[in-house]
């Protein structure tokens, strides 16, 4: 790879191979093209400060009306991703944030690590003896999936439906889309909305939840600045939360566990010296970032890396190449559990940072643990499936032997 291939990329015509391994391009294209003009007129920035500055910029609109109307047409995915706080601005960005935060107060979050500990240990209860398994089914996504479906009171019935919902949904975000992912995602809004609609009224003719479904409550009964959320933004935020509630946190214990077995003496260090776990939750955050793309919108003209860039560009920023900026990150493509400062922005920065960063942690931090005592031999046991998509990095499956 070279300058005329970095000048040459384009986003929207990415192909497996970039989706299989993306670091070398993104290297390719931080080092060349660091401010890259998509032929459709967008931005792809690369680099670690353009990133971050990005984020940071109150200048930059999160609302993307003008391209999911373009992308979806009318329908249930062009409701949902309009009306989740994620693609939203100040007012209703901060009325929805507010309502949210009650739930997610640090004593809150703490207090969830007690079910945290119970899941954990059944799942790998289950794990126990089981031999070969796919570590995505098994394990990587049941955690997160109890988890946040405690948190909004999703009945035991209908959690195994909900990263199917997610796949279908967050699907329809990346960079190019088939009809065929749009209908499923259209279709996933549409049974996934009637699923929470039926919840949330009975939620609403019932208020006491018997220790479940807090951050629902928050939602329903809250009020910020004399404001109710309306039943359709209900139902979207709660989709929402949902998915980012246990989609990204699936791919962070996969993509851990991939990485144990790709780099045995990290996995090494874990087994002899344990009180690097969080600082591998970090690296496995950096290393592989669940959510690789952002995107962000000027609403005026601004500068990056010294070009000038018009209103109304449309920014996608690079959070796996940021992560492996060697401006920042010593040896940025070495596995490195005892990296310190580790300054990754797989949660982001700015207003929208990722609300529920620290309960992704606890989750990491208590999984890791937990599994590396009780499976200090792991190995792998087949080939492993990338999820076919370039926004999220995860896998679809991945064969242990425990
Ligand atoms: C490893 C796991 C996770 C990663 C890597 C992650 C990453 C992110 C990122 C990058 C954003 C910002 C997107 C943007 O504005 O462009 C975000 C936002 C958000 N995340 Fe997470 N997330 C994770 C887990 C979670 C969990 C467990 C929850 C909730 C239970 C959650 C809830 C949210 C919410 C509500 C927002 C929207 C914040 C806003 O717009 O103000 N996330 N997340």
């Amino acid at each position: 790879m070279n300058r005329e291939d970095a000048i040459a990329f384009d986003l929207n015509r990415i192909d497996k191979a970039f989706i299989d391994n993306p670091y070398p391009t993104l290297a390719n294209l931080r080092e060349h093209d660091p401010v890259h003009y998509n032929p459709d007129g967008s931005l792809y920035l690369t680099r670690y400060e353009d990133v971050r500055a990005v984020y940071q910029d109150r200048t930059m609109v999160s609302d993307k009306t003008a391209a999911f109307s373009e992308k979806f047409g009318e329908g249930p995915l062009y409701t949902h991703h309009t009306t989740s706080l994620i693609f939203n601005d100040p007012p209703y960005h901060t009325t929805v944030r507010k309502l949210l935060a009650h739930a997610f107060t640090p004593r809150k979050l703490a207090e969830m690590e007690p079910l945290i500990e119970q899941i954990v240990d059944s799942l790998l209860d289950d794990l126990e003896g089981a031999g070969e398994v796919d570590f995505v089914s098994a394990f990587a996504m049941r955690l997160p999936t109890e988890v946040i479906s405690f948190m909004l009171g999703v009945p035991q019935e209908h959690r195994s439906k909900l990263r199917g919902f997610s796949l279908a949904i967050l699907g329809a975000l990346d960079p190019v889309v088939t009809q065929q992912r749009l209908d499923s995602g259209n279709n996933a809004v549409a049974e996934f909305g009637e699923l929470l609609g039926e919840l949330i009224d009975h939620r609403r003719a019932n208020p006491a939840g018997a220790g479940q479904g807090e951050v629902l409550e928050a939602l329903v009964f809250g009020e910020f600045d004399g404001r109710k959320l309306t039943r359709e933004e209900l139902i979207q935020n709660c989709i929402f939360l949902l998915n980012a509630g246990h989609e990204t946190t699936t791919s962070l214990m996969a993509n851990g566990v991939g990485m144990l077995l790709k780099a045995p003496d990290q996995y090494r260090l874990l087994r002899e010296q344990p009180e690097f776990i969080e600082g591998a939750v970090e690296e496995i955050l950096r290393y592989e970032s669940p959510l690789q793309i952002g995107n962000r919108l000027t609403s005026e003209e601004t500068e990056i890396g010294g070009k000038v860039i018009p209103e109304g560009t449309y920014i996608h920023t690079s959070i796996a190449a940021a992560n492996r900026d060697p401006l920042v990150f010593d040896g940025p493509d070495k596995i490195n559990f005892a990296r310190k400062p580790n300054r990754h922005i797989s949660f982001i920065t700015g207003i929208h940072v990722c609300l529920g960063a620290t309960l992704a942690r606890y989750e990491g931090k208590i999984a890791f643990k937990k599994l590396i005592e009780r499976f200090p031999d792991m190995q792998s046991a087949g080939v492993a499936e990338r999820m076919p998509l370039a926004r999220f990095r995860g896998y679809s499956s991945l064969p242990v032997r425990f």
